[in-house]
């Protein structure tokens, strides 16, 4: 059999031309300015939300065995910003895909070498018999956009890889759900998980929690005074079985018992 290339399974391999819905022109207007612009009030907030949760998420791929010399998958990739800073300085070989075209084009001119690369597609209609076999994915704030699709969508990553590390907005957070009534928030398909709902999703698809954390005090549009008065707090809020409700961010390590045994992680494992 051929070897499966990811730019084949984004061939004619893939479902027609999407129809565009109000998140995709949320998500293709955030990729022509940066992810980083669009949805974030201040650039501190961004460098450290974004720092923290791309450093978690190694902390993860770690704790699963996910090897440095691997090829991995970028699930929602968005604008390409965590592949090329962070996994294409650690893996081997990064796909990328996303559905938003202008963000996979800035993905593209910001590649951080010919071991990276991006493509366009609608995660739900995709052929995943047409991707290659991946070492881990990695699913950075993508599943509850699909969230209808997810359980189908989360199976068909099983048969391409192991090993997936998530993260999720805590579905569990009051103030969260409320934010999620907004217009900014409905426009951008916001519509989280309750932590418990994303367990039970992975573990229909044969992967088991071996890693779970609570982390980030602060939502995207935090003022700068108000995270630098609140900073010094957040190691003891995320530390806290209490108050780690508050946290904005679910973190998980799923793996399926036929990928490499995983070490448990921190004081959040599963
Ligand atoms: C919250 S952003 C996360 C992007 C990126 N992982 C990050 O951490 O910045 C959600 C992403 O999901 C993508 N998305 C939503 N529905 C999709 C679909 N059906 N297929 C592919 N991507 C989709 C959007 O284009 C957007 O880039």
């Amino acid at each position: 059999m051929a070897p499966r290339t990811v730019s084949k399974a984004m061939g004619d391999t893939i479902a027609d031309k999407p129809v565009r819905t109000e998140p995709d022109i949320y998500w293709e207007r955030a990729g022509e300015v940066s992810y980083a612009r669009a949805m974030f009030a201040s650039g501190a907030v961004e460098r450290h939300v974004n720092g923290r949760m791309w450093g978690v998420a190694i902390e993860i791929a770690e704790a699963l065995g996910i090897p440095a010399a691997g090829r991995v998958l970028d699930f929602g990739c968005g604008d390409g910003a965590f592949a090329n800073a962070v996994l294409a300085r650690r893996y081997r070989a990064v796909d990328g895909l996303d559905k938003a075209e202008a963000a996979i084009a800035r993905a593209r001119a910001d590649a951080a070498g010919p071991h990276v690369s991006f493509a366009a597609a609608d995660l739900v209609g995709l052929n995943y018999a047409a991707l290659p076999a991946y070492d881990g994915a990695f699913l950075m704030g993508i599943l509850h956009h699909i969230k209808a699709a997810a359980p189908d969508v989360v199976k068909a990553i099983g048969t391409v890889t192991g090993r997936v590390v998530v993260l999720e907005p805590n579905g569990d957070h009051l103030v969260r759900k409320l934010l999620e009534w907004t217009p900014t928030y409905r426009r951008a398909g916001e519509d989280s998980f309750r932590t418990e709902e994303l367990k039970h999703l992975f573990a229909a698809a044969g992967f088991s929690c071996r890693v779970w954390r609570r982390i980030n005090l602060f939502p995207n549009f935090t003022p700068a005074v108000v995270y630098r008065m609140l900073a010094p707090l957040e190691p003891r809020v995320e530390a806290s079985r209490f108050w780690n409700a508050l946290c904005t961010v679910n973190m998980f390590g799923f793996a399926r018992p036929d990928a490499a045994t995983a070490r448990p992680h921190g004081a959040g494992a599963a």
